[in-house]
């Protein structure tokens, strides 16, 4: 449709019909019993007639069920504006990538895109016309469940993610077959809640929300995402969703973003319980004035936006302005030409699940993991009599709480492909411990109110018997590959964790192996950085897995073997232990910094911990060494418009081929506002056979020495700058020069 079409049909529209645009509900609304419920069940208090025209829908998918729905929608309605058909499809729809976190650790956005459009064939012809993703949340507290949706600490590293993910889900044209539009989420800062708690409270300077969270949601914008999700927490004391100088002045103005802003799940209404609207009009009319263009499973808006019209409470012309947002999105994926888009029974047969995505998912995967720990141990003498002892060693729970579109049953299992490679007259296969004890805090109870999943646990009297089983295999063996971690749903929304071990049950069991036998390898099963000094201290390798999708155990499988090498790097500092939490490479000097070596008493630092993390951003290990050379700069003055070349030769100089991950950090030594000690500002992903050497050149330009200034936006300032060249955020292999204006 042109754009005059779509005027002239918003002209056509009674009032009333406009505002059905502008709520969305769940499927079960339209009789599908399978809807998914991705918040709490809200009272909605919705009229027949509502339900029959609300202009979306979120959480239902399939395309014979969405066909029905759009073609009984569509022949009701007066104008026949067809629905648009909502879901999260975080990493994957029915083949499931690793999460978001572990595709951080590959650093390979171009990776996260081929991911993306593979997850948006498969959601487009299951009828889908919109992902609530990329989540571009920075996060820094490891506490929060959802830091496994976002690609990690780095405020830059997240911007190339964010974009490669859009791109990747939108292609060039919505109208295109198999694209999705993209919805950047959740604006602003909701991956900044005070000790890591769910939904609590968010409080930020101005000056860090722009320099650190807002750009990554700007990078998404820049790719033209078509719609921003609000998020639920306070930004500057106003709840988001009603919060009009971030969204109005910030998003709009000054974002230029000039998509569709939907609330999240009952956010506006939510807003009463923040203590920011007195009841649902006064919510409907802040959150209209914010400018969010549809409220996703409340009546705030339905049951109100009518009267308050009427009353001249609220103008016309803004609602007019929502609803022409939402149907030029209608327009751009084509569906007043097409309603059903993509959705195709006999496609779905096809792309779910077809031997590229598994493939994709599986390269994925092993990009994604990351090895802590290996003294030499890995990759596998094969030869040697293993005994897989852990719950995840044949756990098909690989996905995550946020893959629910994926089943199970699909994915495979480190036994099923171990089975595969390694000779099963001397390997044995026992799970020794459930994923949560019986003495489990986070019990049954609290972790089944978001899905109703079974979480396996246990009598103590089974616990034992089945400890004792595979200790007994593990004396019997040279080496026990222990895949143990957290729950699925420990990580994920909801999902906040004062503790963030591996579950004691599982501890108690490496424990008692370890007892019997030091040869462990542990596989990590996780959706965050964990505490696990323990582990690091007694293992003698440990592999981070995350949560690796579909193909988990086939790339596990693939990396113990060295079929692949272990190539991620850490997105996310791994702590020392939760006390230190947040903790992120990127932090300020202080006034008085902590001196390595130095014992002196007025210092920042704790006094039974060290300042660092366990493992720090950037960091991982691969089956080869690498040296690097000290970093050169070819000059020391930078003028407006230079280009400052550092650079270093890297050379494998161990015994096989590998992968390093080359990383160019900046710090700026003196400026207006306290710069930090070091920032991402380059790296490159780069393969070498043994023996062999490559010049790695980073361009440093000024706008990469740009900040946040309150009188001039962002700037840089003349004055002393370090580049570090390195292969993890420890690195001290730095050279300087001068920026001169
Ligand atoms: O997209 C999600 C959001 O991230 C959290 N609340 C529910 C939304 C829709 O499922």
């Amino acid at each position: 449709m042109k754009q005059e079409e779509l005027k002239k049909l918003l002209d056509t529209m009674s009032l009333q019909e406009k505002i059905d645009q502008m709520f969305q509900l769940t499927g079960d609304f339209y009789q599908d019993a399978d809807s998914v419920l991705t918040g709490p069940a809200v009272q909605l208090g919705v009229t027949g007639e509502d339900v029959h025209m609300a202009g979306s829908i979120l959480g239902t998918c399939r395309a014979e069920k969405l066909i029905k729905i759009q073609k009984r929608y569509m022949e009701n309605h007066p104008h026949h504006i067809p629905l648009l058909f909502m879901m999260d499809i975080i990493h994957g729809m029915k083949t499931i990538f690793p999460i978001p976190l572990g595709q951080g650790a590959s650093f390979e956005p171009e990776l996260s895109k081929r991911c993306a459009a593979a997850a948006a064939k498969e959601a487009a012809v299951s009828g889908l016309h919109v992902t609530f993703a990329p989540m571009v949340d920075l996060v820094r507290d490891a506490r929060w469940g959802r830091v496994m949706e976002s690609t990690g600490e780095d405020t830059w590293l997240n911007s190339l993610f964010a974009r490669a993910m859009v791109e990747g889900f939108q292609g060039d044209d919505l109208k295109e077959p198999y694209k999705v539009a993209a919805c950047v989420k959740h604006f602003a800062a909701y991956g900044a809640p005070q000790a890591g708690r769910e939904y609590h409270t968010v409080e930020l300077s101005e000056n860090t929300l722009r320099e650190y969270y807002l750009p990554a949601y700007q990078a998404g914008i820049d790719a033209k995402a078509a719609m921003v999700m609000t998020s639920f927490n306070t930004v500057n004391g106003i709840p988001a969703s009603i919060n009009r100088w971030l969204m109005r002045d910030i998003l709009r103005e000054e974002m230029g973003f000039d998509g569709v802003l939907i609330s999240d799940f009952s956010a506006i209404l939510e807003t009463i319980a923040h203590g920011c609207s007195e009841d649902s009009r006064e919510a409907a009319v802040k959150a209209l004035e914010a400018g969010v263009d549809i409220d996703m499973m409340t009546n705030v808006y339905a049951a109100n936006l009518r009267k308050l019209t009427e009353e001249g409470v609220v103008q016309e012309a803004w609602i007019d302005q929502c609803v022409m947002r939402i149907l030029e999105l209608k327009n751009k994926l084509g569906l007043f030409e097409n309603p059903y888009k993509d959705a195709d029974t006999e496609k779905e047969k096809e792309i779910f699940l077809c031997p590229e995505h598994r493939a994709l998912a599986r390269e994925a995967a092993v990009k994604s993991f990351v090895l802590l720990e290996n003294d030499g141990v890995l990759p596998l003498d094969m030869g040697r009599r293993t005994a897989f002892i852990g719950p995840y060693m044949d756990s098909k729970q690989i996905k995550s709480s946020w893959s629910f579109t994926g089943d199970d049953k699909d994915c495979v299992s480190i036994k099923e492909a171990a089975e595969k490679v390694f000779d099963g007259s001397r390997t044995v296969y026992l799970k020794g411990a459930p994923v949560l004890g019986s003495d489990s805090k986070e019990s049954e109870a609290r972790l089944t109110g978001f899905t109703g999943d079974e979480c396996g646990i246990m009598t103590r009297e089974e616990e034992e018997q089945m400890q004792k089983e595979a200790v007994e295999a593990a004396k019997e063996a040279d080496l026990v590959i222990m895949p143990l971690g957290e729950h699925y749903l420990q990580s994920g929304e909801a999902a906040s964790r004062a503790q963030i071990t591996v579950p004691e049950v599982q501890m108690e069991l490496f424990r008692a192996v370890h007892r019997v036998n030091k040869n462990i390898v542990v596989v990590l099963f996780c959706g965050r950085p964990l505490d696990i000094r323990e582990i690091s201290q007694k293992a003698r390798a440990v592999l981070v897995v995350w949560r690796p999708g579909t193909e988990g155990g086939s790339a596990v499988v693939d990396v113990l073997t060295g079929k692949e090498n272990p190539s991620g790097r850490l997105p996310m500092s791994f702590p020392y232990c939760v006390g230190q939490v947040p903790v992120h490479y990127n932090e300020f000097s202080t006034g008085r910094p902590d001196r390595k070596g130095i014992q002196e008493r007025f210092r920042s630092k704790y006094l039974d911990i060290p300042n660092e993390p366990l493992y720090p951003f950037g960091y991982g290990l691969g089956y080869t060494r690498f040296s690097l050379s000290q970093v050169k700069l070819d000059k020391t003055e930078m003028r407006e418009g230079d280009t400052i070349h550092a650079g270093v030769m890297l050379k494998n100089i161990g015994e096989r081929k590998g992968t390093e991950t080359v990383q160019f950090y900046i710090r700026d030594m003196a400026a207006s506002v306290v710069r930090p000690v070091k920032e991402l500002k380059g790296f490159e992903k780069v393969t070498l056979e043994p023996g062999e050497e490559r010049e790695i050149i980073f361009a440093v330009e000024e706008p990469m020495l740009r900040f946040y200034t309150e009188q001039n936006g962002f700037a840089s300032e003349a004055g002393e700058f370090l580049v570090f060249a390195g292969t993890d955020s420890r690195t001290e292999n730095r050279a300087g020069f001068r920026l001169v204006k």
